[in-house]
């Protein structure tokens, strides 16, 4: 037992039950439990990391990111999104983590309610409880989509909606009609929407469509990380109301100073460049989605296809999970993702056709 002393509300929190599985299982061990693309980082952003280097840009960067960069993000939102941003609304950060961060510690008092959807990626309820806030809930329906009028009843008086779609740990994409409804409703609640999209382009029926085109208290978070298999380069981002960014700022001023320079040139490449590579990870990403679904329905798992992301939240025992995992094959229980799916287990596809064909095997044999 430690003798130090830490301030309650980090105590509160517990460590995420993700980072534990990073080396789970053993040398034979198939590791489905990391929600990080096997892709290496496309050549030609590398090359724009090098270049980065040898011409010393190698210093701090403005605090929100070098201009360049924040017009590229711009232009982005403009050609993907269909949003209008000007540079001085989008803060540049290190990787969407710490924009979800800023965003909790300047919007949230101690005491204010935080509508997270339980399951939700496990960041929500944790980034609030930093904050002081108290993080609350959201149900899904039986297709693992928000349960809009539920989630509506849960709006007056809360302070933040965080929106995920797609979706970690469900793959679920939601309807424009369903962002749409949310989003309005927040408005008139004056309840500001967090919208992490990170996995905007990794969807295969649907389309996906930015919250932020549906009202003005809108903050979206997204990152470089799993669009351009750059989850360690560390680049991210923030846009919203140009009111909010200098009290975000603020915060990454002096907590972080500026996200890395070569980073961020790297991220200028990304954004710039041929985004050809992206629509290759995309369809490998939907054949993998398809392999593991056919193989998992004909296992007897029955649940619906998720449409997006890299992740399939799969109802299992509590049993069968323990059992996987001791078998050596790694999926993230779902009380990891919040208390109310206890009995499923996110299943992570970012990893070889090869591998997940193994998983459904290795699987098959402990059901038997
Ligand atoms: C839904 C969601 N948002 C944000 C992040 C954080 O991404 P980054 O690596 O850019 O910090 C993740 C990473 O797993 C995620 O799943």
């Amino acid at each position: 037992m430690s003798e130090h002393r830490y301030a309650d509300r980090v105590r509160s929190v517990e460590m995420s039950g993700i980072r534990k599985l990073f080396d789970a299982g053993g040398p034979d061990a198939i590791n489905l439990g990391i929600g990080q693309p096997d892709f290496d980082t496309p050549d030609h952003i590398k090359m724009a990391a090098i270049v980065a280097i040898r011409e010393g840009k190698t210093g701090y960067t403005p605090n929100a990111g070098i201009p360049e960069l924040r017009e590229a993000i711009c232009e982005k939102f403009e050609r993907e999104n269909d949003l209008a941003y000007r540079p001085d609304q989008v803060l540049v950060t290190a990787g969407g983590s710490e924009a979800l961060h800023l965003v909790m510690e300047a919007l949230v008092d101690p005491g204010d309610r935080v509508l997270v959807t339980d399951p939700g990626f496990v960041s929500y309820a944790a980034l609030a409880a930093f904050a002081g806030g108290r993080a609350e809930g959201v149900g899904l329906d039986a297709t693992l989509h928000i349960d809009v009028e539920r989630a509506k009843e849960q709006m007056d008086g809360a302070r933040v909606f965080v929106l995920n779609s797609p979706a970690n740990p469900t793959g679920a994409v939601e309807s424009e009609d369903s962002i749409r409804a949310l989003v309005e409703y927040a408005g008139d609640r004056k309840v500001t929407v967090i919208s992490d999209e990170v996995y905007e382009h990794f969807v295969y029926e649907k389309k996906h469509v930015s919250a932020a085109r549906f009202g003005e208290d809108v903050i979206t978070v997204n990152a470089a990380s799993k669009t351009y298999a750059m989850t360690g380069w560390r680049v991210g981002y923030l846009a919203a109301p140009e009111d909010y960014i200098p009290e975000c700022l603020k915060i990454h001023q002096y907590a972080q100073a500026c996200a890395t320079s070569i980073s961020q040139y790297a991220a200028l490449a990304a954004y710039t460049g041929d985004q050809e590579p992206v629509a290759r990870m995309r369809e490998e990403y939907r054949a993998r989605r398809d392999l593991l679904y056919t193989g998992l329905t004909a296992l007897g798992l029955d649940f619906p296809r998720p449409e997006g992301a890299f992740y399939m939240f799969v109802p299992m025992r509590q049993a069968l999970i323990e059992k996987a995992v001791a078998n050596g094959l790694v999926v993230v229980p779902g009380g990891a993702f919040g208390s109310r799916a206890p009995d499923h287990a996110r299943f992570s596809y970012a990893t070889s056709r090869e591998t997940l064909a193994r998983a459904v095997e290795r699987l098959g044999a402990l059901m038997e």
